[in-house]
C-alpha cells in the first residue's frame, strides 16, 4: 500500500500547488509537474507494478481519479485567470494578435524639401519661416510689383478678408527677413504658394516654392552662379551643367532662367526635357535695389541675390512624376514609393 499511501500525498500537494499558483507561467510549471511525460502521475503508473495484484486495480483507478481531479482542477485555474485578466482589461481579449502599426514617412515633397534645404544650410544659409496669409505690400509692392504692373497678371491671386491674400510666391519671405534683420543675410525659406490656375497634370491651385537669398557688401552675379552650381551639382549631380538665360522679374536685375543639363538622358533629349537636354528649374537674379528701397537698406552700400524654385516640379522631374495632382490626393499606394 506504499503507493497507495503516496498518492494521497501526492493529492494534497498538487491541490494546494495548483490552488495557490501566482501565474501563468508557474501553473505551466506545476501541470509538467504533475502531469508531464515525465512527470509525477506518469511515474506513479510506472510504479504500479511494485503494487500487490490485489491492490493494483484500487491503485490504478486512484491514479485516474488524481489525474482528472488535476486536469478539471487546472483548467478551473487557468478559467480564473482568464477571468481576472477580463476584468483587468474589459472584455478585450488580450490573447489576439496586436494590431500592427505601420511605421509612416515623410511626404516626397516634404522630403525634397528637407534635402534642397539641408544643401543650403551645409553652405551656411539660415532656413526661416513665413507667412503664407499675406498682405499685397508683401506679396507685390516691396517686391516691385505695383498694382498696375503687368507682371502681376502671372502672379493671379486668392484674396480672402480685408485685403488680405494667399500669397503666391515665397519672394515675400525676402521682405519679410529683410524687414526685421539687417544684411549679412544668407536666407534659405520653403513654403506653400498659391494661385487660382485650372487644375491639370502641372498645375496646381497650391504649391510648394524654395526661395533663397544673400545680402551683403559686395555680393556680386558671380556668387548667384557659384551657389546655384554647388546646389545643382549635390542635389542633381556631380555631372549636370548649368545654363543661364537672361528673363525679367521685377524684384531682380538683371534676372536670369536657370535650366540644368538633363539628368534623365543626360542631355541627349528624352520626353521629360521636351527633347530639348535641359530642364528649366530656377528663376534667379541680383536683387532689384527697388526692393532694397521698400525695406530701408541702403542700395548702394548692399547688393545681393536672389532665386526662387518650384519644388513640385523638382520632385517630378526627380521621380518621374508626371501628374503633380498626385502629390495631393494622398493615396496611400502612391506615396508608399517614396
Ligand atoms: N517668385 C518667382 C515666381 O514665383 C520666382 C523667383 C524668380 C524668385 C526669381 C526669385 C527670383 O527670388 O530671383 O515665379
Amino acid at each position: 500500500m506504499k503507493l497507495f499511501e503516496k498518492l494521497k500525498d501526492i493529492d494534497k500537494a498538487a491541490i494546494k500547488e495548483i490552488v495557490e499558483t501566482p501565474s501563468w507561467d508557474a501553473l505551466e510549471q506545476v501541470k509538467i509537474k504533475y502531469l508531464g511525460r515525465k512527470g509525477i502521475m506518469q511515474d506513479a503508473i510506472k510504479n504500479i507494478k511494485s503494487v500487490s495484484k490485489k491492490d493494483k486495480p484500487k491503485v490504478g483507478q486512484l491514479i485516474n481519479e488524481l489525474k482528472n481531479k488535476f486536469t478539471s482542477l487546472i483548467k478551473e485555474k487557468e478559467q480564473s485567470f482568464i477571468d481576472s485578466e477580463r476584468s483587468m482589461f474589459g472584455n478585450k481579449d488580450i490573447t489576439l494578435p496586436g494590431v500592427k502599426k505601420e511605421i509612416g514617412h515623410n511626404h516626397p515633397l516634404i522630403k525634397t524639401i528637407d534635402e534642397i534645404i539641408d544643401i543650403f544650410v551645409r553652405m551656411g544659409f539660415k532656413s526661416v519661416d513665413a507667412p503664407e496669409v499675406e498682405t499685397e505690400f508683401y506679396n507685390f509692392e516691396a517686391l516691385n510689383i505695383p498694382k498696375d504692373h503687368p507682371s502681376r497678371e502671372t502672379f493671379h491671386t486668392f484674396y480672402v478678408e480685408n485685403g488680405m491674400l494667399l500669397r503666391s510666391q515665397t519672394s515675400t519671405a525676402q521682405i519679410r527677413i529683410m524687414e526685421k534683420e539687417k544684411p549679412p543675410l544668407q536666407i534659405i525659406h520653403a513654403g506653400k504658394v498659391y494661385r487660382p490656375d485650372a487644375v491639370d497634370a502641372s498645375h496646381s491651385f497650391m504649391f510648394y516654392q524654395i526661395e533663397g537669398f544673400m545680402v551683403d557688401e559686395g555680393i556680386v552675379f558671380s556668387d548667384l552662379k557659384g551657389v546655384l552650381e554647388k546646389f545643382a551639382k549635390e542635389y542633381f549631380g556631380e555631372e549636370v551643367k548649368m545654363r543661364f538665360r537672361p528673363h525679367y522679374f521685377p524684384f531682380t536685375e538683371p534676372s536670369a532662367e536657370i535650366d540644368i543639363s538633363c539628368f534623365i538622358c543626360g542631355a541627349k533629349g528624352c520626353r521629360v526635357c521636351s527633347h530639348k537636354g535641359w530642364l528649366e528649374v530656377l528663376g534667379a537674379g541680383m536683387i532689384n535695389p527697388k526692393v532694397f528701397d521698400a525695406v530701408k537698406y541702403d542700395s548702394r552700400k548692399y547688393t545681393g541675390f536672389a532665386f526662387g524654385m518650384g519644388i513640385d516640379r523638382i520632385c517630378m522631374l526627380k521621380y518621374g512624376i508626371d501628374n503633380i495632382r498626385l502629390f495631393y490626393e494622398n493615396d496611400v499606394r502612391f506615396l508608399k514609393q517614396f
